[in-house]
């Protein structure tokens, strides 16, 4: 969906403003981009992919690692230099470091017009109007209220939910069609792992209504999505803040029923509130796949009793294997922290140790980066950076290692592969992914975008595969 199909009301009255929208982080903060952008299109702005003609940019943050954060104060520091040229343009900036800086923020880079938090997204056109009035920051930070929903809206039962007219699709940050889109099903985390600054810059757990979720997802459908992933921090506890009678589970069987839907994906599950149920639903429904993201971080028991993770090596492996029992070939991938305060080589080798038992089909790998308020930047036993560079290389070979292996695994395969773009660089090449989340490339004379379609394995390296339409 373009912009102008959004607002074509408002697009025939005056000429739209130009918005600029720059997104670092998580795809909770993708889709919160989105969103943002379908507000400030209500208000007739249209999306422009540089900020030299922008009349806003708008920075949506990240703030989970010190590296993100930095990434955030350069570029504040580059449009410093634009909005000398143009006072005219406005600097927005969103996201979590948004939130976890605050008024801080202000003071270190006067040049920002606009600061909201996360869970204020809403208040965008009111702080823009705000801001034009005073001529002065205007900000907003944190959280929503819990939402009031009534009995009605807890219903499952996709066929008592119809779309409402009024719910539109959100307009994608390419200005293209896209065959993958996202739907937050939840905000915040009630978890406090003890490295995390996530609960602070995104509050506490609060779920949407699968209602709510069914119409968006609908909504995205009509406008050519065919492959949808529900977002949250910890969505195996989705629906827990609504009592007893939603569940996780119970929301993926509502969403996989829409006729239009090719696939459904989720992220991120903690493997502390993952269920046999969950893991079950994988050899049901075939809409999932044979693919899951279940974040371990570590495999000492030490380090994860510190961290806070609530599950042991063992109980995380045994999750592993109601999913295996569920769907043996399924592929498993997964974050993991190292360096972590008091690791020592021996807590490491663990770590190394659970990589080789799972296989994990490829893992986001991090060095600890010690966060302001969290309990773990308070820790004395800091690992030093060399130790910390020398144990990510480590690790991240031997997950390339075995990211090749079993990508290599796959050459002679046949799998059904749901097409997402077209190669910007090599026109005529198609992106794709396997049921088992595998990126593919094949080339082909007609599009392939949005479609499924059978295609043999010819070649593989650590990050992809290659293949020809069968
Ligand atoms: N909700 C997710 C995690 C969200 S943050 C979960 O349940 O696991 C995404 C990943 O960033 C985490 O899984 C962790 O591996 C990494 N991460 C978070 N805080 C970090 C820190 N302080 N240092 C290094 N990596 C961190
Ligand atoms: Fe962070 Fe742990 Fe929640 S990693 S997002 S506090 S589950």
């Amino acid at each position: 969906m373009t912009v102008s199909e959004v607002t074509p009301q408002s697009a025939s009255v005056m000429p739209p403003k130009k918005v600029h929208i720059e997104t670092w982080g998580c795809q909770m903060n993708a889709a919160d981009s989105e969103r943002m952008l379908a507000i400030l299109a209500e208000k007739n702005y249209a999306l422009t992919h540089s900020p030299d003609d922008a009349d806003l940019v708008l920075l949506n943050t990240c703030h989970i690692r010190e590296k993100a954060k930095h990434k955030v104060l350069s570029r504040l520091g580059i449009l410093r230099e634009l909005k000398r040229d143009r006072p005219g343009m406005k600097i927005a900036v969103a996201g979590c470091v948004a939130q976890a800086e605050g008024r801080r923020l202000l003071k270190s880079a006067p040049q920002i017009d606009i600061l909201l938090g996360p869970g204020k997204i809403e208040e965008l056109p009111r702080l823009l109007e705000e801001h034009q009035v005073s001529g002065q920051s205007s900000i907003a930070t944190g959280f929503a209220r819990r939402h009031h929903h009534d009995d009605d809206q807890l219903e499952t039962g996709a066929s008592r939910v119809d779309v409402p007219v009024e719910v539109q699709a959100p307009p994608t940050l390419s200005g293209k069609k896209e065959v993958s889109r996202y739907v937050n099903i939840q905000q915040g985390c009630n978890n406090y792992c003890t490295f995390c600054v996530v609960p602070f810059t995104r509050g506490r757990e609060i779920s949407r209504t699968i209602s709510d979720i069914v119409s968006e997802s609908k909504a995205l459908l009509v406008s050519g999505a065919r492959e949808i992933t529900l977002l949250g921090q910890n969505v195996n506890s989705y629906g827990s803040d609504h009592g007893e009678t939603t569940r996780f589970v119970d929301l993926l069987r509502e969403v996989a029923s829409l006729p239009d839907l090719a696939r459904l994906r989720f992220t991120t599950s903690n493997p502390h509130d993952f269920t046999p149920a969950l893991a079950e639903l994988f050899a049901q429904e075939p809409k999932l796949g044979g693919y899951i993201h279940l974040p371990v971080q570590s495999g000492s028991d030490r380090i994860l009793q510190r961290m806070q993770r609530k599950v042991t090596a063992a109980e995380y492996l045994e999750r592993v294997s109601w999913l295996k029992a569920a769907r043996p070939d399924i592929a498993i991938s997964t974050d993991l922290i190292v360096g972590f305060p008091g690791e020592t080589e021996e807590d490491f080798a663990a770590t190394l140790d659970l990589v080789e038992k799972v296989r994990f089909s490829f893992s986001f790998t991090f060095k600890y980066s010690p966060r302001n308020n969290t309990p773990a930047a308070r820790y004395l036993d800091q690992v030093p950076e060399d130790v910390k560079e020398e144990r990510l290389a480590r690790l991240n070979s031997l997950q390339n290692r075995i990211s090749t292996e079993l990508n290599t695994a796959e050459i002679g395969a046949s799998r059904q592969v749901l097409f997402l773009y077209e190669s910007q660089k090599l026109p005529g090449f198609y992106y794709g992914r396997t049921d088992h989340f595998r990126l593919v490339r094949v080339a082909a004379e007609r599009c392939l975008t949005g479609e499924i379609a059978n295609v043999q394995i010819t070649d593989a390296n650590k990050t992809a595969l290659l293949g020809n339409l069968i």
